[in-house]
C-alpha cells in the first residue's frame, strides 16, 4: 500500500479507512507481542510513572482512553527493551533516522549482517520520557486518533523485523522490497503527527 499525499489527506479527511486498514493488523500483532511479554504489572507501572510525569490536562485525556487504547500502548511500550528516562521524541527520531540508513546501506551493498542488526535496533528504537503521547498533538490523545499511531507503528517496526528475517535468510530482494514500506510509515506517521518540521511563525 502506497498512499499518496494527497490519498493521505483524504483518507484523514474521510475518517480514516486507510488507517483503520493498518490499524487492524497493528492490533493483532501487538496482542501477540504483549502475549510474549513477560511481565504485564511491570509494563503497567511504567505507563503509571508516565502518566505522573505528565500535566494534569494531558493526564485526563490518558485516563479517558478506552481500555482497548491503553492495552495497545502497553503493547506498544512492551514491544521495547529501551526505555529513556532523559532523551525526547525528537532525539530518538534522530537515532531512529541514524539506523535507517544504516539498514539502507547494508541493503545497498548487500551487507546482509548490517541490513539485520539495523533494521532490529530501528525497530527497537527507545521510547521517549513520559512515552509516545506528550510529544503528539492533544487532539490526537483520544481512541481514534491513537488507534492510528498503532498502524504506523506496525509499518515501521514490523516491517523492519521482517527485512531482519529476510537479511538473515539472504534474500536481500525481499529486504530492499520492504524498505519503501518502511518508509511509507515514516512518511504516513509524520503527515498525520508531525507537520513539516521547523515552520517559522515570522513567514506570513
Ligand atoms: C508513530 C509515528 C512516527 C513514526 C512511525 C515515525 N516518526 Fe519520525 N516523528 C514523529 C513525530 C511525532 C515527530 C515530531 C517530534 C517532535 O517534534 O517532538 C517526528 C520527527 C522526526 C524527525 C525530525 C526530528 C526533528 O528534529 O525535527 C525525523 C528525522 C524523523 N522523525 C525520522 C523518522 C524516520 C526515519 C522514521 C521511520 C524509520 C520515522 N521518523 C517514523 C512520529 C513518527
Amino acid at each position: 500500500m502506497q498512499p499518496t499525499m494527497n490519498t493521505i489527506k483524504t483518507t484523514l479527511k474521510k475518517g480514516t479507512v486507510l488507517i483503520a486498514a493498518m490499524g487492524l493488523s497493528t492490533i493483532i500483532n501487538l496482542t501477540h507481542a504483549q502475549d510474549a511479554a513477560p511481565d504485564m504489572q511491570k509494563l503497567q507501572q511504567m505507563m503509571n510513572k508516565q502518566i505522573s510525569l505528565m500535566k494534569p490536562e494531558l493526564q485526563e485525556k490518558v485516563k479517558a482512553l478506552s481500555p482497548q487504547t491503553k492495552k495497545l500502548l502497553l503493547g506498544i511500550y512492551g514491544a521495547h527493551s529501551r526505555h529513556s528516562d532523559k532523551v525526547t521524541l525528537r532525539q530518538v527520531m534522530h537515532e531512529a533516522q541514524s539506523d535507517y540508513q544504516s539498514m539502507l546501506v547494508g541493503v545497498l551493498t548487500d551487507n546482509q549482517e548490517q541490513a539485520a542488526d539495523s533494521a532490529r535496533r530501528l525497530a527497537n528504537h527507545r521510547i521517549p520520557i513520559g512515552g509516545l503521547l506528550p510529544y503528539l498533538d492533544i487532539k490526537f490523545i483520544n481512541d481514534q486518533g491513537l488507534s492510528a499511531l498503532a498502524g504506523f507503528n506496525d509499518a515501521v517496526e514490523g516491517n523492519a523485523l521482517r527485512l531482519a528475517d529476510a537479511a538473515d535468510q539472504g534474500d536481500m530482494i525481499k529486504a530492499s522490497s520492504l524498505v519503501g514500506t518502511i518508509t511509507n510509515g515514516c512518511f504516513s506517521c509524520h503527515a498525520m503527527f508531525r507537520g513539516v518540521p521547523g515552520k517559522s511563525q515570522l513567514l506570513r
